[in-house]
């Protein structure tokens, strides 16, 4: 299965790929993690990526595209993926189209995630992240059974840099500009389905694995 997760920030698609990743074996690509590891580890390419994150801007088309690329033909990728967060602009839309034809493969489905404004803030404020295992929680809705501390691997959980409130303002003017036109995008090619993200996470999975079946 082949699948893009497409949505504003914080609507819930890195938990949403999380779990149809376990549940269907295959990888879960996010370009923020991949970003954010590459900042945290000071490669060149993070080094370059930082300023651009921290602004809520959108990373250059060409850093997230060899990063992608690379990815995707990689043997983890054979049988399907997830892509969270990839394609964002037309130009990355246009590249991934290219990067599966020379692999003579295609797009499943593309799910868009949708969610009134208000309940964006309110996850993205209250989300909080393990920098090692990379599970996400919110301090609400998703709480870890320890406060601070991440289930899964007993690191300390924390707070995005680029989920204060002013740089996710940015980051919603940037999904509008940028990203939203990839809606219409993907209509365009009959292979986008929506799907109401404001459920809890259960519901919203199970609507999700009916949709695909
Ligand atoms: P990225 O990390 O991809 O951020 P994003 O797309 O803005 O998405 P988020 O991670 O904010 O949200 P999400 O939809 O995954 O929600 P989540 O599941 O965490 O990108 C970060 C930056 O990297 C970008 O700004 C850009 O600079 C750069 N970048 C990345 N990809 C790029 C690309 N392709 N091109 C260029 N630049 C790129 O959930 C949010 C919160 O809600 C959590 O606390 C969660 O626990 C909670 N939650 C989830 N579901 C529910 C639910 N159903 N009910 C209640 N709470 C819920």
């Amino acid at each position: 299965m082949r699948l893009i997760f497409l949505g504003p920030p914080g609507v819930g698609k890195g938990t949403q790929a999380e779990l149809l990743a376990k549940k269907y074996s295959i990888p879960k690509l996010s370009t923020g993690d991949l970003l954010r590891d590459a900042v945290r580890n000071k490669t060149p390419l993070g080094v370059e990526a930082k300023g651009f994150m921290d602004r809520g801007e959108l990373v250059p088309d060409q850093v997230v595209i060899g990063l992608v690329r690379e990815k995707l033909e990689s043997r983890e990728c054979e049988n399907g993926f997830i892509l969270d967060g990839f394609p964002r602009t037309v130009p990355q839309a246009d590249q991934l189209t290219s990067i599966l034809k020379s692999r003579a493969a295609g797009l499943d489905r593309v799910i868009y995630f949708w969610i009134p404004k208000e309940e964006i803030v309110t996850r993205i404020s209250g989300r909080r992240s393990c920098p090692k295992c990379k599970s996400v929680y919110h301090i609400h809705s998703v709480p870890p059974k320890n406060e601070g501390i991440c289930d899964g691997c007993g690191a300390e959980l924390t707070q995005r840099m680029d989920d204060k409130p002013d740089t996710v303002e940015s980051r919603l003017s940037v999904y509008q500009e940028q990203t939203a036109p990839l809606i219409e995008y993907y209509k365009s090619k009959n292979l986008l389905s929506e799907l109401d993200g404001s459920g809890a996470v259960h519901d919203v999975q199970g609507q999700l694995i009916a949709l695909l079946s």
